[in-house]
């Protein structure tokens, strides 16, 4: 059993806060905080590349643990790439020096900050081919595009899956996964994204302001990561029997014939590793359209013009 091993941290690093609910994106500010404590079976992480999700100020686990007590100041971020830098007592799997990605826990301190503490299981290591901004932008879109597509909706070759949002985060790795699987994939989004989203494998693309979501025929299978008037207009076009899964929100009404799924997306070791080694073989490919420095994380939570897919936060 590992004692617990690396360097013993004194001081402060720099991380981004959230303080104040009501005040949104207004209220993040960059700061010097605490070094993270590394917990039984945790691993200090430090920090290269940090993934965030614009909606996560809203998320409850940014502003209370998990007995429902105020948290703040919280640090977001959940997405982490990065090196192995401490480990807890009794960690076990990972050592001082690897390079990992994962997920860090939705009710602890995030990873917009140059150090976080995560537990081992929710690490994989990181083969040396995935640059660590690549990586960053896969474990929340890569693990819930997974999920949805293979666990939730059970997709199957040749039936057919309408991925909404198929050039974001979720939904440009969602193309690629179903389109590997044998599937034939409808992407759906902003007329600015069909040239990526049919480079990424998508049979065909729906103009979701311009074209009618029937045109390019009944789904099997839709992967909703927009919700409301979209979630709606989506079960018109589910063949009978179906599966819609949907990650914003838990579903407003239900099929009439078909299977509506809500979930939060959950941390697999293995299914990170193997992520990781698709990413690697050039395979999977995360949309990552803009790449900043931990100074501009603030502002990447709010950008003044579109970013296309994902946005990766470059903190060393
Ligand atoms: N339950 C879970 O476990 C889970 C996991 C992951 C994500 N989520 C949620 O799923 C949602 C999507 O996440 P993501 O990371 O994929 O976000 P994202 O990267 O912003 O992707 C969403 C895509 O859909 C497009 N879009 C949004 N509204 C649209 C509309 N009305 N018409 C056409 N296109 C539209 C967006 O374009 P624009 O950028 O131009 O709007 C973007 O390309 C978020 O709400 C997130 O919180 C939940």
């Amino acid at each position: 059993m590992n004692g617990g091993t690396g360097r013993a941290y004194k001081g402060g690093m720099r991380a981004i806060v959230a303080t104040d609910q009501s005040a949104g994106v207004q209220g993040l500010r960059l700061t010097e905080i605490d070094h993270p404590h590394a917990a039984e079976n945790d691993v200090v992480v430090e920090v290269h590349a940090a993934g965030f999700t614009r909606g996560e100020l809203t998320w409850p686990g940014t502003w209370t643990d998990r007995a429902g007590r105020d948290r703040t100041p919280s640090v977001p971020g959940h997405e982490v790439a990065g090196v192995v830098a401490e480990l807890g007592y009794g960690t076990s799997g990972l050592t001082v020096g690897q390079r990992v990605y994962g997920l860090a826990d939705w009710t602890r301190n995030g990873t917009l900050a140059e150090y976080v503490a995560v537990e081992a299981r929710n690490l994989a290591p990181l083969p040396i081919s995935v640059d660590f901004t690549t990586a960053a932008a896969v474990p929340i879109s890569g693990l819930t595009a997974w999920e949805a597509l293979f666990d939730h909706a059970r997709l199957q070759v040749g039936q057919t899956v309408l991925v909404h949002g198929a050039g974001g985060g979720v939904g440009a790795l969602a193309v690629q996964l179903a389109h590997h699987a044998g599937a034939r994939v409808i992407g759906t989004g902003r007329a600015a994204d069909r040239d990526t989203v049919l480079d990424l494998g998508a049979d065909a693309f729906v103009d979701l302001q311009n074209d009618q979501l029937g045109d390019a025929g009944p789904a099997d299978v839709v992967l909703d990561v927009i919700g409301g008037d979209t979630y709606r207009r989506s079960l018109d076009v589910l063949r009978p029997g179906g599966c819609i899964v949907t990650v914003p929100e838990p579903p407003p009404v239900r099929p009439e014939n078909g299977r509506a799924i809500f979930f939060v997306v959950e941390v697999d070791r293995g299914r990170l590793a193997e992520l990781a080694s698709r990413v690697g073989a050039g395979t999977l490919n995360p949309v990552i359209g803009a790449v900043r420095p931990l100074d501009e994380a603030i502002d990447a939570f709010a950008p003044a013009v579109r970013v296309k897919g994902r946005t990766i936060i470059k903190v060393r």
